[in-house]
């Protein structure tokens, strides 16, 4: 039997920190607990949302509806002819998966270290960093289908994963709630070092220095040196998109800014870093009085202390019109938000 709360805080539910309150709140350990929620919102006529770990959502003040945390732990490995899986809950902390895995002696995820958030949660938005996205190692994962009430196991391309993205984020997708994902861990590992910073620690792919745990001992140091410590200070991560233009625009902002940072895309898109386009704006460390924005890494905001998911939204609206005005390119928020939608 589920207990649903009503008028339930969210203050300590997410890692931006945003003071909310949830019209009801529900937590659900088992598929039955799951459908008793998903049953009681059409009941009551609830919208219905899924909330994890919180790292990666904006919340408002009020969200109306129920609000479901699934909790579904346990890590196990699987042999298999080449390589392992390694099977989490998808309430797992991703980085205790890390951890885990190179505990184990199983390279793979190191890349992916000090990634807040669930298991369920990065597969939902693809999360990625550091040369690797989940959709790299994922081999399955088995969903709830709120609308039958049966389990359906998909495979990495049934995910349908894309920038940050995946089937799950897609209307369709929202009626399945993750329960458990499984990672494929090659049998021969080769390093993912070719991101600037690591390849300036590691030197080639054949340096005997890049171990798992050496390659993971180096993302945290780079975390650690450029984002904010998230026990010490809310955020929800990068809060932009990189944005894609296409070629043409790409080409008249290299033009005029030969210093921007692109990553070259099939046709001649590009997709520009959001954190440069920010700081070239002269933003970086731009502050208002609740919210800010990093002062070492502009495609982060802060919580300066008593935010409220509107004045994170009225922020983050200013802070896209002038990247707008300076660069006429629109940014997109990353982080799901939840309670209200991002166009203003
Ligand atoms: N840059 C600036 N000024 C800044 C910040 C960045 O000029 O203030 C430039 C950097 O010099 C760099 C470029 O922008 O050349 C890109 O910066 P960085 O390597 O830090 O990565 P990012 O594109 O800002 C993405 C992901 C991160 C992920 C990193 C590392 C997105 C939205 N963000 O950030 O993921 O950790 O790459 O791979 O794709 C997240 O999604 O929440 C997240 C943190």
């Amino acid at each position: 039997m589920i207990k649903i709360k009503e008028n339930y805080s969210l203050d300590d539910r997410t890692t931006f920190g945003v003071r909310a309150t949830a019209e009801a709140w529900a937590e659900a350990g088992t598929t039955g607990e799951l459908m008793e929620a998903v049953e009681a919102a059409k009941e009551r006529g609830w919208p219905l949302h899924v909330l994890g770990g919180g790292s990666n959502v904006i919340l408002m003040s009020r969200v109306p509806g129920l609000v479901l945390h699934p909790v579904f732990h346990g890590i196990r490995r699987e042999a298999e002819k080449d390589g392992t899986l390694i099977v989490a809950g998808a309430s797992e902390a991703l980085d205790r998966l890390v951890r885990t895995s190179i505990e184990w002696g199983l390279g793979g995820l190191e890349n992916l270290a000090a990634i807040p958030g669930t298991v369920a949660g990065a597969v939902v938005q693809n999360a990625g960093a550091y040369g690797l996205e989940i959709a790299e190692r994922l081999a399955w994962c088995r969903a709830l289908d709120t609308e039958t009430g049966k389990e359906r196991v998909f495979t990495t391309e049934e995910c349908d994963f894309g920038y940050r993205s995946s089937f799950f984020k897609t209307e369709a997708g929202k009626r399945f709630i993750i329960l458990e994902a499984a990672f494929r861990l090659p049998a021969r590992w080769t390093p993912v070092i070719a991101y600037k910073e690591l390849a300036l620690a590691f030197g080639g792919k054949d340096s005997d220095a890049a171990t798992p745990a050496a390659v993971e001992a180096k993302v945290r140091e780079i975390r650690a040196a450029k984002l904010p410590d998230p026990r010490e200070t809310g955020s929800a991560g990068s809060f932009f998109k990189n944005p894609v233009v296409a070629k043409l625009k790409a080409r008249e902002l290299i033009t005029l800014h030969p210093s921007l940072v692109t990553y070259p895309l099939a046709g001649g898109r590009a997709k520009l870093a959001a954190g440069w386009l920010i700081d070239a704006a002269g933003l970086k460390g731009y502050a208002e009085e609740k919210v800010g924005i990093w002062p070492k890494h502009a495609l982060i905001l802060v919580n300066r202390g008593g935010a409220a998911g509107e004045d994170v939204l009225r922020f983050a609206h200013e802070v896209r019109d002038r990247v707008e005005r300076r660069f006429g390119v629109e940014l997109e928020p990353e982080p799901v938000i939840m309670g209200a939608g991002w166009d203003d």
